[in-house]
């Protein structure tokens, strides 16, 4: 079990955009069981390679206890939306009120470069698009509405965790209405 440190709001990492995976060796494998291990132990219900400071285009998911990766992702999102409370292992202890289609088709590959397809809604949905997000240096902050992002900086800027020389090796969330991503 390798469980990494997981990258926090202000780290430019967070703002990149991550390359596509384009070899599908032992080395993505690692990278696939470490980013599960450390979602696991951070009890996420996703993580992106970006959080751990990777720019592959790579995230793990563990909904309704379904643990899964999906690899180079491309969404088609249905036009009916959802609203719901989301929150991030990279900005600890934060949720907000998030937008977002309701139903997700993604297509991929596994880590052995199989084509596969994640398909779902709610919560598996919002997650797909969440971790996607994380691969194209956004965050879902930047999806609030004028008036929550304000409050939601507001609270980056007062946390404890925010602007810190040594951000903490193990992030423990404590979840108010939704498990974070
Ligand atoms: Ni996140």
């Amino acid at each position: 079990m390798t469980v990494q440190e997981i990258r926090l709001f202000g780290d430019p990492v967070l703002r990149s955009a991550a390359l596509p995976v384009q070899t599908f060796d032992k080395e993505l494998r690692r990278l696939v069981s470490d980013l599960t291990d450390t979602m696991l132990e951070a009890g996420g219900a996703g993580l992106a390679a970006p959080q751990l400071g990777v720019l592959l285009r790579v995230f793990t998911f563990d909904i309704d206890d379904e643990i899964g990766h999906l690899i180079n992702p491309v969404l088609d999102l249905s036009d009916e939306l959802q609203e719901g409370d989301e929150g991030c292992l990279s900005l600890p202890g934060l949720a907000y009120p998030t937008t977002r289609a309701m139903r997700v088709v993604a297509k991929g590959f596994n880590e052995f470069g199989e084509p596969m397809v994640v398909e779902g809604s709610e919560v598996l949905a919002r997650c797909v698009q969440h971790e996607t997000d994380h691969l194209d240096g956004i965050l879902f902050v930047d999806r609030l509405d004028d008036e929550t992002r304000k409050q939601a900086m507001k609270a980056i800027r007062e946390a404890e965790w925010f602007g810190a020389a040594i951000p903490p090796v193990k992030v423990s969330p404590h979840p108010i209405s939704s498990r974070w991503l």
